[in-house]
């Protein structure tokens, strides 16, 4: 009798990722810088519970047993990312040799565990004295970023391939600088775009910088977006063009600069108005120089009804009858299969993808025999996964997967309530228990190929 697994193609790369301020602690340590995300745990109401990266995960020290921990359970890959504040304390200017020497020895340790590391340059703890120079908004932190690319490509370039300039360049925009439930907390619609675009622009001058200093073939550039299927909660004109607006405003505002080099027309001024004088001539030439992967994090779908308020007077609902997760997301596995094969048929010049992040928060507990049963999650990842594999059998490109994340950790504005690791933290005393989940996708990657449900 054949197998029933379903294989993935040959080569698929299987990890975990995280990000800097989640895991990482040791704020204070070896010269690093403060970070936007350390003063907006500052503000009183802005964090649930209270909660700050201060301590976190104490990766920064803790990595060589959480490197050791991945290779027991057979990931192969490990997405990660360079807190800016750490290589230059002050975003510009002079380096902190101890923060890039940190990273070295973590990039040796993946190494040596045969892990490959993935490194995501941004994934949003500006250094504070740039939002104190005017952050994102401001045209000069695109340009400071791509200096501080360069240093970092300096330090790693020698072994790490695979390059991921910005995470979820929208969340850095539109949750720091619009809605404000994130660092720097700005609720400002003109900041708010301003930011879109010179986080765009820094992809592009990071992306050309990384070119620059490129050592040979093996190097590999992308970035990392959030997508969503999006559709109208009816067929009425009104939740149709609702429908529409979030899709711009939340995907194809990034999405078509990168892949096209053209804000979308919908997108409006300033974005398409020379007379504003964000987008300058030749930015989008450099947004959109071509990719070598396109990250892709997803989670969910959007279901969208107009709405008489908010500054796009449409609002994502729930759909009925579905589960959430405990951070209140549908979970709808099929999103993923329709995201993947809309975005091909879209783009026909679609470069490779890799999920850069899937996964799924529930309220873990650990059990009195000290093992965490998670088949919530388990049965989540299992399902995403199948129509991960249908959309690859449909024809799109997909080259890996990781799963968001390989640690409980510091869920931004939620703080630690919200657990999406596969291992259990137990932050009284920073103990790693892998959960049941951990285990099971540990055995979908040694295998490289997902059950039958
Ligand atoms: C994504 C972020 C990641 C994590 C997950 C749950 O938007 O990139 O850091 O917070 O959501």
């Amino acid at each position: 009798m054949s197998d029933p697994h379903l294989p993935f193609p040959e080569g698929f790369v299987w990890g975990s990722a995280t990000a800097s301020y989640q895991v990482e602690g040791a704020v204070d340590i070896d010269g690093r810088g403060r970070s936007i995300w350390d003063t907006f745990c500052e503000v009183p109401g802005a964090v649930a519970g209270g909660d700050t990266g201060a301590v976190a995960c104490d990766h920064y020290h803790r990595y060589p047993q959480d490197i050791a921990l991945m290779a027991e359970l057979g990931l192969g890959a490990y997405r990660f990312s360079i807190a800016w504040p750490r290589v230059q304390p002050d975003g510009r200017g002079s380096v902190n040799q101890q923060g890039l020497d940190h990273y070295r020895r973590v990039v040796d340790r993946l190494l040596e565990h045969d892990i490959v590391p993935y490194v995501t340059l941004y994934h949003w703890d500006l250094p504070q004295a740039l939002q104190d120079r005017g952050g994102w908004p401001a045209r000069d932190t695109a340009y400071r970023f791509a200096d501080y690319v360069a240093i970092v490509h300096a330090a790693l370039g020698d072994t790490v391939r695979h390059w991921i300039t910005l995470n979820e360049p929208k969340v850095a925009s539109h949750a720091g600088y619009g809605s404000g439930i994130h660092a720097p907390g700005i609720r400002d619609l003109d900041q708010r775009d301003r930011a879109v675009h010179h986080l765009l622009l820094a992809h592009g001058l990071g992306l050309q910088a990384l070119r620059a200093a490129g050592h040979g073939a093996g190097q590999q550039v992308g970035i990392t977006l959030d997508l969503s299927p999006v559709s109208p909660a009816s067929d009425s004109p009104d939740d149709r063009a609702a429908s529409r607006r979030i899709d711009v405003d939340s995907h194809r505002l990034f999405l078509d600069p990168v892949l096209r080099g053209a804000y979308p027309r919908e997108a409006g001024a300033p974005f398409t108005d020379p007379a504003a004088d964000l987008v300058r001539p030749g930015d989008l030439e450099l947004v959109g120089a071509p990719i070598d992967f396109l990250g892709v994090n997803y989670y969910r779908r959007m279901l969208v009804r107009a709405s008489p308020s908010g500054h796009l007077r449409a609002e994502v609902v729930l759909p009925e009858g579905v589960p959430v997760t405990a951070v209140g997301w549908p979970v709808e596995p099929d999103g993923l299969r329709e995201l993947l094969v809309g975005l091909r048929a879209e783009h026909p010049g679609l470069p490779p993808v890799y999920l850069t992040e899937n996964g799924a928060a529930y309220p873990d507990q650990i059990d009195a025999d000290g093992t965490v049963h998670d088949p919530d999650r388990v049965d989540y990842l299992h399902r995403h996964l199948l129509a991960l594999h249908a959309a690859i059998s449909a024809g799109v490109d997909v080259r890996g997967y990781f799963a968001w994340t390989l640690i409980d950790n510091f869920e931004w504005a939620e703080g630690y309530a919200k657990r999406f690791g596969l291992v259990h933290v137990d932050y009284a005393d920073q103990r790693r228990v892998p959960k049941t989940s951990a285990r099971w996708l540990g055995g979908v990657a040694r295998t490289n190929a997902v059950p039958p449900r």
